[in-house]
């Protein structure tokens, strides 16, 4: 177990600096986000919104759209979910042959519905024959290194069993959400299963789950070899410079949401640039104490133009 939190550590063969994870997002980790989190660093590496297999072997324009890249300097992973075995693998084809991506990571825990009701997200963890074939068609597809994001359980706890299957199946990590499928975001994740996975087993295992802030994700790596954050992150994309411990650039924080405001205008058409700005105003702006009163005027905004003069006026 890594003990020092500025140590590297590998997945697969790709060695990363930092053993700091954004969570994978749907409407957030977009290129936007990612490219405003690798300007401030100390990140071992990136994970994608979750991509359709279907829709990126159908070479759908909306899904394609989703596996631009720039000139990242921290690897990128990319997130695919699905349910049909081919068609995962010649989604992950197409990503290794055809894209820049460092990494794959594939969706074995998102609850939403309408996922579920497919059979892919975590449905698939009530089937562990399926998850062997899908990580085991995976692994056999690309060199790229692989990773797959789960939940402790469908309905019940299988952790323990979950883990042999996919690290027997050749994963080269497992990131887990230390929640049940059906457990809600107001009960705590359980990170007592981090230390009990990582005495059980010897999974190269990536922790999430409510870290906050910089001294909880310090507290936490002391049980898993990376820590993923997610709404953390949204909030407060400089957590993962205070968890290195880094130079205090607190000064940044008011410019983020013009920083990030430039990159969606940069990487959008206008149709997509206030829809793409929106579902970050609930995180971006939540620490400062005037949070809702601008919220509600920035939801008002007619395009993004006008947010970004909302946003100047009440700096
Ligand atoms: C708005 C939103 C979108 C999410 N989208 C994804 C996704 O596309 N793929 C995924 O694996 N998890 C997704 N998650 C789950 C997060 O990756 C993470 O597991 C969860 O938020 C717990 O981490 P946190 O407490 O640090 O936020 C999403 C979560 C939120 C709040």
């Amino acid at each position: 177990m890594i003990t020092d939190i500025n140590t590297t550590f590998k997945i697969g063969n790709l060695k990363l600096k930092y053993r700091t994870v954004p969570a994978p997002m749907a409407g957030l980790t977009d290129i936007a986000f990612r490219k405003l989190l690798d300007d401030i660093g100390y990140i071992g590496y990136m994970v994608s919104e979750m991509i359709s297999a279907e829709g990126l072997i159908r070479r759908n324009e909306r899904t394609f759209e989703m596996l631009r890249l720039s000139d990242f300097k921290t690897p990128q992973f990319i997130q695919l979910f699905g349910y049909n075995t081919d068609s995962i693998e010649k989604a992950v084809k197409i990503i290794s042959n055809e894209t820049a991506f460092d990494g794959i990571d594939f969706n074995m825990g998102c609850p939403a519905r309408k996922i579920v009701k497919k059979g892919a997200g975590s449905a698939l963890l009530q089937d562990l024959d399926k998850v062997k074939d899908i990580v085991h068609k995976i692994k056999n597809a690309t060199h790229l290194p692989v990773t797959i994001k789960v939940r402790l359980g469908f309905g019940l706890i299988d952790i323990f069993n979950i883990i042999q299957v996919i690290k027997d199946a050749g994963a080269d990590a497992i990131a887990v959400h230390f929640r049940l499928r059906s457990t809600p975001y107001s009960i705590p994740a359980d990170w007592d299963y981090a230390k009990q996975i990582k005495d059980k087993t010897d999974t190269i295992l990536i922790g999430n789950g409510d870290i906050a802030n910089y001294q909880t994700a310090l507290e936490r790596l002391k049980l898993v070899d990376a820590v993923m954050i997610g709404r953390g992150a949204i909030s407060n994309p400089l957590i993962f410079s205070e968890i290195a411990q880094k130079k205090d650039n607190s000064e940044l924080k008011e410019e983020l949401f013009l920083k990030l405001i430039d990159l969606i205008e940069h990487y959008y058409i206008e149709d997509l640039k206030l829809p793409k700005l929106k579902p970050f105003i609930k995180y971006l702006i939540s620490e400062r104490p005037d949070a809702k009163p601008l919220r509600l005027k920035l939801y008002k905004a007619g395009n993004i133009r006008e947010a970004r003069l909302i946003y100047l006026d009440n700096m």
